[in-house]
This record gives C-alpha cells, structure tokens and sequence, in this order.
C-alpha cells in the first residue's frame, strides 16, 4: 500500500522510542522506503544501528554534511520525503516545530519540510496538559500538522492520564491511507457492524454471527477516503480505526437509537447499514436466570418473540435520506444471491445491496460481493474485506456525486 513511498521518520527522545523501531518495520513492510533521523536524546534511548538494520539505509544523526560540497541532509530529505512521522514526538520538538527552531537534524527538517507531517506524541501527562504544549498543537493542528494520539493510560513514569504513545500497528494502518485518493473529502459518513445480543435472561440470548471485520474495513476505508466517520458497533472484539469515533450497543434497539440518534443530530451523506440485526427478540427479558424445564416443560419453548426495528429501512424511508447501503449475508450465489439482494434493495429502500455468500465470507478475510441496484449489478472479488471495502465506497462516492451535499 506504501509502494514507493518516502517516509522520514523523525526518533526523539522518550522511553516510546523503542516503539518506533516496530513502526519502521511496519512501514517497511506495506512497501515504504524510510529513512530514520535520531536526535542526540533519541539516540541515548535506541541506536541509530537498530533504525539501520530494519530500514536497510543509513539512519541519520547530524545536519552537517558529511562530504564537503555534498547533499545537506535536511534539505535533501525535505525534498525527497513523501511524509515526515515524528514518532515519538516529545514536548520539546513540538515546541521547536511550531516556533520554526532549527538547531539539529531533525528541527530543521521541520522547518524546511514540504510534505506532510503527523506528529505521534509521547509525554507525561501533565506535560501534555500543559497550556504552552496544547498552544503549541494548537498552532502546528493549524498549519496542517496531523496529530496521532497521545492516549489514556499508565505511563512510564507512573502516572496515568493521556500521554501513552498510540500503538505503532495502528499509526502504519493510519498511515497506510494517508494517500487514499480523497474521493469521500467533506462527507459524514455512518456505519453499523458486528452482530446485536438480544438477551433472554441475564445469561442466555440470541445472536447472529459477525465478527464485524467487514463494517470495521469500511470504517476505516472511509476514513482514508477522507470522510468524517460514525461507527455503531455491536458487541465485537476489534479496536477501532484511529480517528474514527465509536458507539458501542448491544440489542437492535440500542443500535436503532444511535443511529436515528446521529442521524437527527446533524447531516449525513452515506449510511452502510454492514450489522447482522437480529429480526427478532423476547417480548420480555426474565430478571433471573430460566431453568431448562418447569414441571417437565422446556422454558424456554414459551418464549414469545417480538419483531425488531429494521434499522436499514428507517432511515431509507427518512425524508431527506443519505445514500443507503445495506448488506445481504446469504447462503445462495449467483442469480438466486442477486434475487435476494433486489428484493431487499426494493424492500428496504436501499441505494444498492452488498450481497455475498455467507458461507464463504464468515470469519474469513477474504470476501467476494454483488453490488445489487434496483436495475444495476457489479461483481466484485475475491479480495480483502478491506479491498471490498474500497470498492464498496468507489460505488458510494459515484452515487454521491450525483447528490447536492448534505448540511
Ligand atoms: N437490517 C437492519 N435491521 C434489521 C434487520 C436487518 O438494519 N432489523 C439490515 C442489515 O444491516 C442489512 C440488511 O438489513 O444491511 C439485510 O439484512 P438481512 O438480515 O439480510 O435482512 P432481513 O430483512 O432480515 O432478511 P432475511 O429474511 O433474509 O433475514
């Protein structure tokens, strides 16, 4: 994903320096080339040696040339850098870049830079909280400065609180789609995954089930295209995405109230309705536990069932609605897959159905999908669910464009 790409990645001097070695090698392997710069405190943490070996290039140390009429290193790589990563990022080099300080290697590629920067903090709390560090965010977020984290936590020092570098795994997923063409820039985008629990007693219920990867890849797949992204999530065990912002539900109707929720709450382009609903749950939850049997009966066999909300087809019938996606999980293919998912489409209101095999795409990573319309068919795979979603959000963005924006 990072084929040809020129990241810089900037080490200074905190104990998160360690990390960094892992984000090399993250980035490495999606196909970037990188060059490390350590400062003098980085390197008292890491060796430039470690950078060198998993970056297969010279990491580098001082601003001073090291041949007389050679190439300037912060010059040539404020040139030749696609993107500068300053991870870990301390107080210290926030406050040189946002101030234009150049007095090493590394602050004076931050002046000099022509590219993108993320800067991923890593400091004591306090000293993030500290009203000289959030002015000198503040003025960095301005100039076009991303930001990654700090996160909540126990710190080094002992202390907890927002400080925690971000994960090195999730900073190369972010940076991974940083060069996504923006083809969803400005749009506000909702998503529900994973399954609903809709509970019988306090220990049994009933599910469908979804591991939720699908929804979490177009999450984040929006996200590098640029949108603004809402994730409703069931109960699953995925983190998700940076960047994106999470509600977490249980049954069907805490999920249809986050959603009319949102929806109510502020404009909308695109709803991708991915979640395995549950159609069905108990006209009533029992306070305690059901026995197997009273007096010889199964308990279980009087349970009256009550329909759920469909969550998809309210907001298809809402006035006004966003560009509608819903999902058909089947266990038929071909022509029979594409009759359920028109049916559904018609049924639901429904900009275009994704309708696979669920037998083939359960748990898997890989997916093949139809993309259903009322009168349009596009086939699709087999590929990564995040490729899937991808091309899920191509088809979206080609609806979109026909619409006035949402505000
Ligand atoms: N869906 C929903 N709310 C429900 C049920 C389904 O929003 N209560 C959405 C799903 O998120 C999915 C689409 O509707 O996008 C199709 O789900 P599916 O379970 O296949 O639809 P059903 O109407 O339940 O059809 P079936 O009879 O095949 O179960």
């Amino acid at each position: 994903m990072l084929q040809g790409k020129r990241i810089t990645l900037i080490v200074t001097g905190g104990i998160a320096a360690f990390k960094s070695c892992e984000a090399a090698r993250l980035l490495m392997k999606s196909g970037a080339e990188v060059t490390a710069v350590l400062t003098e405190h980085a390197a008292e943490f890491v060796t430039p040696l470690t950078f060198e070996a998993l970056t297969g290039r010279p990491a580098l140390t001082t601003e001073w040339a090291k041949h007389p009429g050679g190439p300037m290193p912060h010059i040539d790589l404020a040139r030749t850098s696609d993107l500068i990563l300053v991870m870990p990022a301390t107080a210290n080099i926030i406050a040189k870049a946002a101030h234009g300080i150049a007095d090493d290697l590394a602050s004076t590629l931050l002046a000099a830079r022509r590219s993108p920067v993320i800067f991923v903090p890593a400091m004591n709390e306090a000293m993030w909280k500290a009203p000289a560090a959030a002015r000198n965010v503040e003025a960095l977020r301005l100039d076009g400065a991303v930001f990654l984290g700090p996160v909540p936590g126990l710190q080094a020092c002992g202390d907890k609180g927002p400080g925690r570098m971000m994960e090195p795994r999730e900073v190369a997923e972010f940076i991974e789609g940083f060069f996504a063409p923006k083809v969803l820039a400005g749009r506000r985008v909702l998503i529900t995954a994973g399954p609903t629990y809709e509970a019988i007693d306090p220990v049994r219920g009933i599910t469908n089930r979804s591991s939720g990867r699908q929804g979490f890849a177009l999450a984040r797949a929006a996200r590098d295209a640029g949108a603004e992204v809402t994730l409703v999530a069931g109960p699953v065990s995925l983190s998700a995405p940076v960047n994106v912002r999470r509600i977490d539900v249980v049954s069907a109707r805490e999920m249809d109230a986050a959603v009319q929720e949102e929806l109510d709450g502020g404009p909308c382009d695109l709803f991708i309705g991915v979640a395995a609903v549950a159609d069905w749950r108990p006209g009533a939850v029992a306070e305690r536990k059901l026995k197997k049997t009273v007096m010889g009966v199964p308990a279980l066999a009087d349970l009256i069932w009550v329909e759920n909300p469909d969550v998809l087809t309210r907001v298809g019938t809402r006035p006004n609605p966003p560009v509608t996606i819903g999902f058909a999980a089947e266990t038929a293919e071909g022509a029979v897959l594409t009759a359920f998912a028109r049916e559904k489409c018609m049924r639901k209101h429904a900009s275009f159905i994704v309708a696979n095999d669920a037998r083939r795409a359960l748990n898997a990573d890989t997916n093949e999908i139809r993309i259903v319309g009322p009168d349009s068919e596009r086939v699709f795979g087999p590929a990564t669910k995040l490729e899937c979603a991808h091309f899920i959000l191509e088809c979206a963005a080609e609806l979109l464009a026909k619409r006035p924006r949402q505000v």
